[in-house]
């Protein structure tokens, strides 16, 4: 069953987009295209502010960065996530306290949170796996209890909601992915940053376009209604007419490309019927797993929609749930297990994380976890390919554990 390379779908929308891009001779950056889609995603999203970056790591870098993290400060972290989400905290002098998770969503476990809470504590990543919405009601109780601001890391996310309101929308920052593999692209690569302060809208600006995230202050020597002779000088008069008062990091260019917004506008579009496509998969696995007493779903917050960038389910046992890989894997379904438990992974280990900091994300990984494919690139006939190989490998799977699967006791935690 060789699935598609591409978790999104691209058609007519976004030809007819980049033919008007590209024949309309309108410049290829930072042209309207980009302000046209921010202003849709924040309409979406319900944020007062949706800025675009070029990648969903550069949107984290950055929101860490409006963070204002000190040395010695303390950041607490899901470990059952991508590397981006916290790599931008292993090169600062922070505390990184990585937090266990929920075994029924994968995603940080509130009743968790308020153990690892210090007064150094500044911030909390969390990310929505999958696509399941972190518990945020939870969540945010806890935060706004002691001042902790809270970033989402909403790659997974699009399409999801919690008590009728967005991802992105729910704490402080959001941070969406739309490279490839997402719930929408803009052509591969892209990222979004979603929040509703002034000041880091300024901040932002700066940082992701070549410039330097300081403190400014206007320069009084400089005269604001001296006449101009020319109007480069208007350049020239705003950058004497500021001063640098406190560097906190120099900027970059982040801008994501006229190209790639349009075609993120048009994806917008389809969003819903994306969307739709993912949760009607999700329910066809849904339907076989019920069969099976030893497997179950990831279950989302009773008042939340799933967004099924992934689809995860959990066995019982380590023993069943390779077997399960094993039985997929001879009938071609391609399986992509995610996400290694960061603390575990040898650049968190180096920073003195290890085994036993979060015995249940341990357990979960080692010994039950489980993605199986769900996207909308998937043809009907590869749909019905993978019900019917998913039905037949949980057979054989029982019929191996003889008949009854029941769960294997004491399965050791060991890499693997
Ligand atoms: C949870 C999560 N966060 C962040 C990212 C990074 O996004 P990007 O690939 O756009 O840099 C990804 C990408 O896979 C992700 O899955």
């Amino acid at each position: 069953m060789p699935c598609a390379k591409r978790g999104s779908v691209l058609g007519e929308a976004e030809v007819t987009a980049l033919a008007e891009l590209v024949q309309g001779g309108a410049p290829l950056s930072m042209g309207t295209w980009r302000d046209r889609f921010e202003r849709s995603f924040a309409q979406l999203v319900d944020t007062r502010y949706a800025m675009t970056t070029t990648s969903g790591t550069v949107s984290l870098e950055l929101a860490i960065q409006l963070l204002d993290l000190q040395p010695g400060d303390e950041v607490i972290a899901t470990p059952q996530t991508y590397q981006a989400t916290v790599m931008p905290l292993l090169d600062r002098e922070v505390t990184v306290r990585f937090c266990d998770i929920d075994p029924m969503t994968l995603n940080i476990d509130p009743a968790a949170v308020e153990a690892l809470i210090t007064p150094r504590t500044r911030a909390l990543l969390l990310v929505h796996y999958g696509g399941c919405p972190a518990e945020m009601d939870e969540i945010m109780a806890v935060a706004r209890r002691h001042g902790i601001l809270v970033v989402e890391d909403c790659a997974h996310a699009l399409g999801a909601d919690y008590r009728g309101r967005r991802p992105g929308s729910l704490a402080d920052i959001g941070c969406f992915s739309f490279q490839n593999a997402k719930n929408i692209t803009t052509l591969g690569e892209g990222g979004m940053v979603t929040f509703d302060r002034d000041d880091w809208a300024l901040r932002l600006e700066r940082l992701r376009g070549n410039d330097v995230d300081a403190q400014i202050e206007p320069e009084e020597w400089i005269d604001p209604d001296e006449p101009l002779v020319l109007p480069w000088m208007k350049y020239s008069a705003a950058v004497y007419s500021d001063r640098v008062t406190r560097i906190r990091r120099a900027g970059t260019n982040a801008t994501m490309s006229e190209a790639a917004a349009a075609v993120g506008l048009a994806q917008l579009s389809r969003l819903d019927t994306l969307q739709g496509t993912r949760s009607s998969i999700a329910a066809r696995l849904d339907a076989v797993l019920r069969r099976y007493p030893f497997v179950r779903p990831q279950q989302a917050p009773a008042h939340s929609g799933h967004a099924y960038h992934l689809y995860t389910c959990f066995a019982d046992s380590r023993g069943l749930r390779d077997q399960l890989l094993l039985a997929l894997d001879r009938r071609g379904v391609e399986i992509q297990l995610r996400y290694f438990p960061l603390h575990l992974t040898p650049e968190w280990r180096h920073r003195g994380h290890g085994r036993g900091e979060c015995p249940v994300a341990e357990s979960m990984w080692f010994d039950q976890h489980l993605n199986l494919p769900c996207h909308p690139g998937l043809r009907t006939s590869q749909v019905e390919y993978l019900v019917e190989a998913l039905d037949e490998s949980l057979a054989e799977v029982q019929a191996m554990a003889g008949g009854t699967a029941a769960p294997e006791p004491g399965a050791a935690l060991t890499a693997g």
